[in-house]
C-alpha cells in the first residue's frame, strides 16, 4: 500500500466514524425487524436496507429452507444480500433462526414483545398503522410474514396486536419490502421522538395497550 493510499484509506475510515457517530444517538435500541421465511431475496435486501437506514436495531430471519448461514459473518461476505442491499448488510446485524417457535422463543427469552403486520384482520387485536402507539414496549419486534402465505398463525397468537397499512386499490397486499419501509418509519418516528423526549428525564410512560388514543 503506498503512502497516498494508506492515507486516503484513513481519510475514508474516519469518515465512516464520523458518519457511525452522528446516527448514535438516532438508532432505535431494542427494536427488531423479523422476517418470517421470506423467499426472495430481493425482498431480503430490501428489508435489510429500510432497517439501516431507518435505524432499526436489527433483523432477525426465521429462515427453514436454510438459505441463509448461521454466521452474521459470513452473511456480510454474500454478495447477493450485499449487493441487493446496498452493503446495508455490513452495517446490520442479522440473525436467523430455524423456525417461528425458535425465533418467539428467543425474543420472549430476552422480553421482546411481538406484533405482526397483515394486510387482513388477524388475532384478537388490529391497528391501523397510522392510529398504534409503538413506544408501549421497551423491547419490540415487528414481524412480517412469506410473501405468498403471509403471517403464521403461531406468530399471530404469541403477539400483542396486529397491525395493517390501510389500503385503498384493488390488489389483495404490499409488497413484502414496501411494507417494511412503511411500518418501520412509523415505528422509528414515534421511537425515535419518544427516545428524545425521555430519556434525559431517564423515565418511561405508564404502559398503554397499543392504541394512541388508549
Ligand atoms: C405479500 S404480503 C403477503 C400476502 C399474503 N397473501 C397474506 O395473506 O398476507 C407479505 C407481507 O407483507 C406485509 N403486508 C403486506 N401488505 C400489508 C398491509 N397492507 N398491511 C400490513 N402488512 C402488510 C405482511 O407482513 C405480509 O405478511
Amino acid at each position: 500500500m503506498t503512502e497516498r493510499s494508506s492515507s486516503n484509506s484513513a481519510f475514508k475510515k474516519s469518515g465512516v466514524r464520523k458518519r457511525a457517530d452522528k446516527i448514535k444517538p438516532y438508532r432505535c435500541k431494542n427494536l427488531i425487524a423479523v422476517l418470517e421465511d421470506p423467499t426472495d431475496i430481493k425482498n431480503l435486501g430490501t428489508v435489510i436496507r429500510n432497517v439501516n437506514a431507518l435505524g432499526v436495531e436489527k433483523t432477525y430471519v426465521v429462515d427453514p429452507r436454510r438459505a441463509l448461514p448461521d454466521d452474521w459473518q459470513e452473511m456480510r461476505e454474500r454478495k447477493s444480500l450485499s449487493k441487493i442491499s446496498v452493503s446495508a448488510i455490513k452495517w446490520s446485524f442479522v440473525k436467523r433462526f430455524d423456525s417461528t417457535e425458535a425465533c418467539l422463543k428467543h425474543l420472549e427469552r430476552y422480553n421482546f414483545v411481538s406484533i405482526v403486520t397483515s394486510p387482513h384482520v388477524k388475532g384478537r387485536k388490529n391497528i391501523i398503522l397510522h392510529e398504534g402507539d409503538y413506544t408501549s414496549y421497551t423491547k419490540l419486534a415487528v414481524w412480517f410474514g412469506n410473501e405468498a402465505r403471509g403471517i403464521s398463525d403461531l406468530a399471530v397468537e404469541r403477539s400483542e396486536f396486529c397491525v395493517s397499512i390501510p389500503m385503498f386499490g384493488m390488489i389483495e397486499s404490499l409488497n413484502l419490502g414496501t411494507t417494511s419501509g412503511i411500518v418501520l418509519y412509523e415505528v422509528t418516528k414515534q421511537r425515535r421522538e419518544y427516545q428524545s423526549k425521555y430519556k434525559r428525564a431517564g423515565k418511561r410512560r405508564r404502559k398503554v395497550t397499543g392504541r394512541k388514543s388508549d
